[in-house]
């Protein structure tokens, strides 16, 4: 986010407009939190997780009076212009907030989950993928070691692309995610094959959204089943350690190009849209498409996990 922050920040500069920072999000826009912005405020931060603005969910901004407030506090500051960065809900209040107050408002895709219609990937979603990947290769060593089965949840909410791309990336044994059905006879067997063949240990990579359940309740599951009683089962659930860190390359460099790509839009006269990277060109999004359509998982990519393992 800072590396987008920071791109859309100096090409307004660059453009000869004026640009205000805003706080907390929605609720620091209702609460009038601004902070004026040049160069040197988004100096030194490309590096950096996180955002220097700071980040919050608003109740308030749910509701007509919060959005009210918000476009009161902007039209009072001289704002004609906003950039949203963030996920589904930033993106679904971003239309809302248009369609009532008509502020021109562009939408840049930042979520881990990369579970936006509009983009083939989200900021954030890289970085948060190499850490899992990083992690599951940790935990192969202890599973090998002790001949373990491992659960290994990953973030994602309802979606499951870091799942599926780091079961991949980290070699999993299987990948259960929210996209398909898991069926629990068919883990069990599959397990069984798995750990009386060549695999002495094996890691299954449980997107956290799954609609079994996350890690702890498919773990749950396979203990109760008396043909688990030898099996050393153990859970690890990698969680926030997903959303935090020094960005990437890859998504240092998407999020400066979304950044740049936000403000062109706004200074070109685009309203109520989202920038995204489809096929690596740049390409504009209505908001409302953005959140109502379902971003459909690789299904190519699903096979793999079962012809590697
Ligand atoms: O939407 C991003 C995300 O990281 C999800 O993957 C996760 O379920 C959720 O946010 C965690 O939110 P919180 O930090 O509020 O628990």
């Amino acid at each position: 986010m800072n590396a987008c922050l920071r791109a859309a920040t100096r090409k307004a500069i660059t453009s000869g407009k004026k640009v205000v920072g805003i706080r907390r999000g929605y609720q620091g826009m209702i609460e009038g939190d601004f902070v004026p912005m040049d160069n040197s405020s988004v100096s030194n931060i490309i590096q950096n997780g996180g955002t220097i603005l700071k980040s919050a969910r608003s109740d308030q901004f749910r509701t007509p009076e919060g959005r009210q407030l918000a476009a009161d506090n902007l039209r009072a500051q001289g704002i004609d212009g906003l950039v949203a960065i963030g996920g589904d809900g930033t993106l679904a209040g971003a239309a809302i907030f248009f369609e009532e107050h008509k502020i021109p408002l562009v939408g840049c895709p930042g979520t881990i989950d990369n579970d936006l219609f509009g983009t083939d990937e989200t900021i954030g979603f890289d970085t948060a993928l190499n850490t899992a990947i990083e992690n599951i290769d940790k935990i192969r060593d202890t599973a090998d070691a002790h001949d373990r089965l491992f659960l290994v949840e990953v973030m994602g909410r309802d979606a499951g692309f870091i799942a599926l791309n780091s079961g991949i990336g980290g070699g999993a044994e299987m990948v259960l995610i929210p996209e398909t059905l898991t069926d629990i006879k068919k883990i069990k067997s599959h397990i069984h094959s798995l750990m009386s063949q060549q695999h002495r240990s094996s890691i299954v990579v449980v997107a956290e959204g799954d609609e079994l359940g996350g890690a702890t309740q498919i773990a749950s599951e396979l203990r109760q089943d008396d043909t688990f009683a030898n099996i050393d089962l153990r859970v690890c659930i990698l969680g926030h350690t997903q959303r935090g860190g020094s960005p990437t390359a890859r998504d240092r460099v998407l999020a400066s190009r979304l950044g740049v790509a936000a403000v062109e839009a706004l200074i070109d006269g685009h309203a109520n849209v989202m920038v995204g990277l489809i096929d690596n060109q740049i390409r504009l999004t209505p908001s409302r498409n953005v959140y109502s359509r379902k971003k459909s998982i690789n299904f190519e990519l699903l096979g793999l996990t079962t012809l590697l393992n």
